[in-house]
């Protein structure tokens, strides 16, 4: 059975994130979304809440389970007994930071590969923290968020 993890900060899911994991939840037998911590990053949204907003959001998708782990990343790949690490490429500028962390992640834990996704051109702009900066400063962009949270996730970055 293949089985791929898909790690992320999810703080809050984007449509950037739902189009890696449709795309990635066919390549695979079972993808197991995981909410972690991104040492650089102060999230908003709990861990509980991260994976119920990911849960609601990808109801429907076949074949994936959606958790939380507190700690390193190919820690949880080999709890999982996943030969596969998904990410997502948006730019190049992405591009140093993913290499030093697939590359670590391998020597952690040699099993796993890294399996990098490149981004589908609409969402190219979009990450969770645009989306916070929007909301917070009163916009919104439609198809940003998918619909099922968005007014739950507009509401607490913007009571
Ligand atoms: O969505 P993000 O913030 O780009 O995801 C980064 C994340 C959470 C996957 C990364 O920071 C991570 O793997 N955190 C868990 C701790 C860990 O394993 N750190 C070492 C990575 S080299």
């Amino acid at each position: 059975m293949k089985t791929a993890v898909y790690p992320g900060s999810f703080d809050p899911i984007t449509m950037g994130h739902i189009d890696i994991i449709k795309r990635a939840s066919v390549m695979f037998d079972k993808l197991v979304i995981c909410v972690m911590s991104n040492a650089k990053k102060t999230p908003i949204f709990t861990p509980d809440e991260r994976v119920e907003l990911i849960k609601r959001a990808t109801a429907g998708i076949e074949n994936i389970e959606v958790t939380s782990y507190g700690g390193l990343l190919a820690d949880f790949a080999k709890q999982q007994g996943a030969g596969f690490i998904v990410r997502g490429l948006r730019a190049l500028s992405d591009f140093e930071y993913e290499f030093q962390m697939a590359l670590t992640n391998r020597k952690l834990y040699p099993d796993a590969d890294t399996v990098f996704l490149t981004t589908s051109a609409e969402y190219m702009y979009l990450s969770s923290s645009i989306v916070k900066e929007i909301i917070r400063n009163g916009g919104f962009v439609k198809d940003a968020i998918p619909e099922p949270i968005a007014e739950d996730v507009i509401k607490k970055i913007r009571p």
